[in-house]
């Protein structure tokens, strides 16, 4: 093939189906791509912006709980500065820990070491498998999981 028909197909390439392309990128794709594992953000996510800064905006359906290593709690808008391998300046994400919510600083893939994951919440390090976020959670609303793990560890929950 010459050039002359090779840059008419790029051209068309380019400019048509890179922009498609483009707007169907999913949020797994963007993690994918920034070396984060694709099950952070829960299965209900309707949208999600990145802003030039790098300030990434995820707008789920709801807010919900979902479970990874225990239970954690999304906003309904979820930020953080997204780097290659990091969620940074959370904001939006609670982790449950000793019977407290505690937000959920930052998320760091691979540290320390390769497979785990890690979950900054100030006060401690929770270093979890990267197993456990090979999927979106799926996410509940507060009551129905408040009730599943009641059932499964046999708690007096108080409402
Ligand atoms: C997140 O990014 C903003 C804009 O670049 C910056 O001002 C802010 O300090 C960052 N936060 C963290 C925790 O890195």
């Amino acid at each position: 093939m010459s050039m002359k028909t090779l840059t008419p197909v790029f051209v068309f390439t380019t400019l048509v189906l890179l922009p498609l392309t483009a707007t169907t990128t999913t949020i797994q794709d963007l993690l994918r791509s920034r070396g984060l594992p694709v099950g952070i953000f829960p299965d209900n996510v309707k949208s999600y912006r990145l802003n030039r800064d790098g300030r990434l905006e995820v707008r789920l359906e709801s807010s919900c709980m979902a479970e990874f290593d225990g239970r954690v709690y999304f906003d309904r808008v979820v930020t953080a500065n997204l780097s290659y391998g990091g969620l940074v300046g959370l904001e939006g994400l609670s982790q449950e820990e000793l019977f407290l919510w505690l937000p959920v600083r930052c998320i760091i893939a691979n540290d320390p070491s390769p497979g785990i994951i890690l979950f900054d919440i100030g006060v401690a390090h929770n270093q979890l498998s990267q197993s456990l976020f090979e999927v979106p959670p799926s996410c509940m609303p507060q009551e129905v999981m408040i009730e599943k793990f009641d059932r499964k560890e046999g708690f007096d929950f108080q409402k």
